[in-house]
């Protein structure tokens, strides 16, 4: 099996045991993004995969070769793994030129002919007056993009980002961020790449797997993860919720903010029931429930529309273009079927 296959990975760095039994595969040409929030693990399993971390307890193949097995006290270096690294720091050798530096992975006798690879990725990235410049004259974002190139000069099996885009101004890494999709699509490598940025994972990922202290909660596409989210964890990791009490009796989830079909739970069932903020429709209509605005700002392409109902619970809401509720004013406000999440209150923090 090509692509990169992490078995049953655990892993402890004294008493505090931080990768719970996780297996990610990742197949040639897909890109499979780690979102979890710090300290849960991701960076760990990175470097496992890459060898730079003694593997405890499971099994890493890499383009279908085993390449460590702890059973075995199997554990190649990275070097000998075909995987290309980017790390947060994606530093580059400041005393070699640009053009050396994306050259330095590759073997002497193999890189006249990984020449005019590198030249045209280096034109594509519109990067290529600086072959003969040093690092240091470049920006954040050019540095960047020389980075990835090293990792991807030498043809790797699998291509490994950790947090690639974190070093770069907002501004500039969503333009370093669609180019870096770009090339990466292009040369069809394997990829895993950590990100505690949920837009960032949706934006980049073919699949996500949500981890939360060493284990992976979820795997699924942005769609399946943003719209049927498992868990109370994994719906309020894509952003704000409205939370609300819900109670079922006779298939309807009987909350605050209306009742709801449900199905599979026992009447009296007690949940938990959330709604996203875009999740709200202001409408002309007066059929929705009735709410008092109390602000409204603008975004630009969004409007917050801060609310509350009549027994003051606040309700934020995020509505498409420039609706601006007066402040003080009542509205009708309908809730999207497809927006509401809801989950047993045990499994709820
Ligand atoms: N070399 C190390 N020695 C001891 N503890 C470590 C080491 N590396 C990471 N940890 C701990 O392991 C946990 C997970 O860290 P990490 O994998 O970096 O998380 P993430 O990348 O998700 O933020 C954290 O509690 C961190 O403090
Ligand atoms: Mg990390």
């Amino acid at each position: 099996m090509s692509g990169l296959h992490l078995r049953a990975i655990s892993h402890a760095f004294g008493s505090n045991q931080v990768l719970r039994n996780v297996s990610v595969s990742v197949a040639p040409g897909e890109l499979v993004c780690l979102l979890g929030p710090s300290g849960c693990g991701k960076t760990t399993l990175l470097r496992i995969a890459a060898g730079l971390e003694t593997i405890q307890s499971g099994q890493v193949e890499i383009g279908g070769e085993l390449v460590a097995d702890a059973d075995r006290s199997l554990n190649l270096p990275p070097e000998k793994r075909g995987v290309g690294l980017m790390f947060q720091d994606y530093a580059l050798f400041p005393h070699l030129t640009i053009q050396e530096n994306i050259s330095f992975g590759i073997a002497k006798k193999n890189r006249s002919a990984h020449q005019s690879l590198i030249a045209e990725s280096m034109a594509n990235m519109g990067i290529s007056g600086y072959a003969e410049a040093y690092p240091h004259t470049l920006s954040g974002g050019q540095q960047q993009r020389v980075a990835l190139l090293r990792a991807l000069a030498p043809g790797p099996n699998v291509l490994l980002l950790d947090e690639p885009f974190s070093g770069l101004d907002v501004t500039r890494r969503a333009q370093v961020r669609t180019e870096t999709l770009r090339t990466i699509k292009d040369t069809g490598v394997g990829t895993l790449m950590v990100t505690h940025d949920p837009e960032e994972a949706m934006f980049m990922a073919d699949r996500i797997l949500v981890m939360n202290e060493g284990q992976v909660l979820q795997d699924g596409s942005p769609t399946d993860l943003y719209f049927h989210p498992h868990d109370q964890f994994v719906t309020e990791l894509f952003g704000p919720v409205n939370e609300f009490e819900g109670i079922v009796k006779n298939n309807l989830i009987k909350t605050k903010v209306g009742e709801f079909p449900v199905s599979g739970y026992n009447d009296g069932t007690e949940l938990s029931f959330l709604v996203r903020p875009e999740g709200f429709l202001i409408d002309e209509s007066n059929r929705g429930i009735s709410m008092k605005v109390i602000t409204a700002r603008p975004l630009g392409r969004s409007s917050v529309v801060m609310m509350e109902l009549d027994d003051d619970t606040p309700i934020e809401a995020r509505v498409p273009g420039v609706v601006l509720p007066e402040a003080g004013s009542s509205v009708s406000v309908s809730i999207r079927p497809e927006q509401i999440h809801y989950f047993p209150k045990s499994t709820t923090r």
